[in-house]
């Protein structure tokens, strides 16, 4: 994923000449060097329970990766969770300058679109499908949406386990959900198994982010690469807040209980998505 993301990036975003160098840089620094890049891997292994993926599986992995770190970039921006240190290294708008970092963002954002409907080797329908969720999971339905809740709850006393849950769903739900039904879209699956997909995407999606609430109250930057207990001190709402450590423990464990029954009818073929829900729940960075 490093070596097609950097492929893309140079023929997209550098050799062109079009590109103007500082924005081209900026979208690098966003885009590459680290990152689990746990979204493009659960695209291609949900689409690899059909069969094996077409070459352009892989665009549509890195599209979904683009979109994921222009999220991250303008979640740094002092305006939102004001973060200096991203990846190990200074966040977008410290290495550069915030225009750059709101530019850099749109830019990744639009060059994702143009990545999914022009994906090589996948049906027109599954194009057109990919390109319509993705503008949803992505939008103010989903992940912008939910963006826009965590930060007005800032300013919240305090919020039910329910609200929560909902924030989390859009705001980091959405696009793991994608990943996952984006494997079904793309093999052409039946309609049952987009559903499925999707629903294991949606369990491990808020074990995702319950797990990066509790590492910011657990780990420390240097493992992380990333600033640690600032939730609390600036008002987020999170679920470790609200209920603890040991009760977050406890729902991870749940969530990986469900992960695992929802994709039982893939049986072996499954074995690997199973095993990632519970690297999900357990990860310590
Ligand atoms: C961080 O996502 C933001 C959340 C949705 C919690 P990741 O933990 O996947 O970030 P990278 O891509 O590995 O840096
Ligand atoms: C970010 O959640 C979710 C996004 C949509 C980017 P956080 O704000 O908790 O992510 P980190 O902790 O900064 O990576
Ligand atoms: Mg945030
Ligand atoms: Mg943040
Ligand atoms: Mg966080």
């Amino acid at each position: 994923m490093e070596a097609l993301l950097g492929e893309i990036l140079a023929r997209d975003a550098g050799v062109s000449g079009q590109v103007p160098e500082r924005l081209a840089a900026a979208m690098r620094h966003g885009a590459l060097g680290g990152g689990k890049r746990l979204r493009p891997f659960l695209v291609l292994e949900s689409a690899a329970l059909f069969g094996p993926p077409p070459a352009g599986a892989a665009e549509v992995a890195a599209g979904l990766e683009c979109v994921h770190c222009y999220s991250l970039i303008h979640d740094d921006l002092p305006a939102m969770d004001d973060d200096d240190l991203r990846r190990g290294r200074p966040t977008v708008h410290k290495a550069f300058d915030e225009a750059s970092a709101i530019l850099a963002g749109d830019a990744l954002l639009t060059l994702a679109f143009g990545l999914t409907a022009g994906a090589t080797g996948l049906s027109d329908a599954a194009r057109l499908a990919l390109v319509s969720r993705l503008a949803q999971d992505a939008g103010a339905v989903g992940m912008v949406g939910g963006q826009a809740l965590d930060l007005a709850a800032e300013a919240e006393d305090s919020l039910t386990e329910a609200q929560i849950a909902r924030i989390q769903s859009m705001k980091t739900g959405a696009l793991i959900a994608y990943a996952c039904e984006a494997g079904a879209i793309l093999m052409d699956a039946p309609a049952a198994d987009r559903q499925r997909l999707r629903r294991y995407g949606e369990i491990i999606g808020l074990a995702f982010q319950l797990a990066d609430d509790l590492l910011d109250e657990t780990a420390d930057a240097a493992t992380l690469g990333k600033a640690a207990g600032k939730d609390r001190e600036r008002g987020k709402k999170t679920l470790p807040a609200l209920y603890g450590q040991d009760w977050t423990r406890q729902r991870l464990a749940a969530l990986v209980q469900e992960a695992e029954t929802v994709l039982a009818p893939y049986g072996e073929a499954g074995a690997l998505l199973v095993e990632t829900a519970r690297y999900i729940a357990g990860r310590d960075r």
